[in-house]
């Protein structure tokens, strides 16, 4: 087991006098206490040059675009001819989201507002429809536009610098959910409270399921551990940090208090420490040999195994305290299996698995306030994922001045 990390002096706490504290900033732009990961601490607006998830397919149609923030910058994804597009969402003249737009010409958007019209594929003015044919402003604005893959029913654009070269999408997808078929549930939930990094660490943070799901549904009739001996490790291919369990502790005893467990007579004892050693397991994700139940890899893809299904999530930076929350839920079954797969997705898991289960993270990520903090031997986990990103980001140039990003706008530099 890893020692905790040695962390700084914990600064006072607040609310220690007679009247409230104001609810203290949730990122200090001028603190260092995360600078044993320089990368991951200037990250507060993500990891650049990476695919992110931002929207379902079906639910970006022919003349409705779809307005997104994503990693500091506002983004209009449009569809044209079956085919999706993504511009910065604001046009040139007078700041007005294109995303508000109208489609005038094949292959273009034109704002609501004076009617500059944009080519979708580059962005480049091609008509200011109020100022004639022969306005002598065409062809001299241009917006940025975004590399845009849909895969798995999902819409994906690259957030990279500007003169970043995307690698193929699939890069950026975990590869088993590429070339076979699958059923898919999910949930996006845009606005999320908290900084994307409080997202991601609750979301691989050992310690807390355990306790902080302990009376959720989806834990209804499952007794969850009091604490677990967990090793983390890489995969093979080391592209994922790994959670491995090396002890269950089902009840212990806490000197000079007495035991404690979860223990009720309602709730069984699951003890597979992988999906593949459950006594019913998917063939497929039997196949994968995964080494653990819990896994993750940049720019943050949380994978959780169980025996029939997998769940994934993404937590897509918007801003500085906000991230787009995407939860996936995949069956390897077609046909009937695949039918019965969606209903039970839809009936039952969404609500309490990407529901309730998931709102009980969403609250913490919303009321956490690091750093300071203080880790404990769970805390490996969160270490490992912070050392990951320090190993392989795909930060480019110089790190950027360190300043506080607006929460919306242009295209904005990365700061912490
Ligand atoms: Fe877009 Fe005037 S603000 S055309
Ligand atoms: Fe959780």
């Amino acid at each position: 087991m890893a020692e905790a990390e040695p962390a700084p002096t914990p600064a006072p706490e607040p609310g220690s006098g007679s009247t409230p504290e104001p609810r203290p900033r949730r990122l200090s732009p001028g603190r260092t206490d995360w600078s044993t990961w320089p990368v991951y601490e200037r990250a507060a607006l993500g990891l650049r040059n990476f695919w992110y998830p931002v929207a379902w397919s079906e639910d970006l149609r022919e003349a409705k675009p779809i307005p997104v923030t994503l990693l500091g910058e506002r983004v209009a994804l449009v569809r044209d001819a079956g085919k999706a597009y993504a511009l910065h969402d604001r046009c040139p003249h007078r700041g007005v989201p294109l995303s508000l737009g109208s489609q005038q010409f094949p292959g273009t958007i034109s704002c609501p507002y004076h009617g500059w019209t944009y080519r979708l594929p580059d962005g480049v003015m091609c008509a200011a429809i109020t100022d004639g044919p022969e306005s002598p402003i065409t062809g001299k604005v241009r917006v940025r536009t975004y590399p845009v893959e849909e895969r798995l029913g999902l819409v994906w654009v690259f957030a990279g610098d500007l003169d970043a070269k995307p690698p193929p999408v699939e890069e950026d997808i975990p590869e088993e959910l590429l070339g076979r078929p699958l059923s898919i549930g999910g949930r996006i939930q845009p606005g999320r409270a908290g900084n994307w990094r409080y997202a991601a660490e609750n979301g691989f943070d050992e310690g807390h399921a355990k306790y902080l799901h302990r009376d959720s549904l989806w834990a209804m009739f499952r007794q969850l551990p009091v604490w677990n001996d967990t090793k983390v490790t890489r995969s093979p291919d080391n592209r994922w940090v790994i959670r491995k369990q090396q002890s269950v502790h089902w009840e212990d005893t806490f000197p000079g208090l007495g035991p404690w467990s979860q223990a009720r007579w309602w709730k069984v004892v699951r003890t597979a420490p992988t999906p593949r050693a459950a006594r019913s397991v998917d063939p497929v994700i039997a196949s994968l040999d995964l080494p653990a139940k819990a896994s993750v890899r940049l720019p943050y893809i949380l994978r959780i195994a169980y025996p029939r299904f997998i769940h994934y999530e993404w937590a897509v930076p918007e801003d500085a305290d906000h991230h787009r929350y995407v939860q996936v839920l995949v069956s390897f079954t077609e046909g009937l299996s695949a039918q019965l797969f969606r209903m039970a997705y839809l009936g039952y898991i969404r609500w309490a698995f990407h529901g309730q289960f998931t709102g009980q993270d969403a609250w913490m990520v919303d009321v956490m306030n690091i750093p300071p903090e203080r880790l404990y031997r769970p805390d490996a986990s969160v270490i490992e994922w912070r050392k990951l990103v320090e190993e392989q980001h795909r930060e480019t140039g110089p790190a950027p001045p360190r300043r506080r990003a607006r929460a919306t706008g242009g295209p904005a530099s990365p700061a912490g």
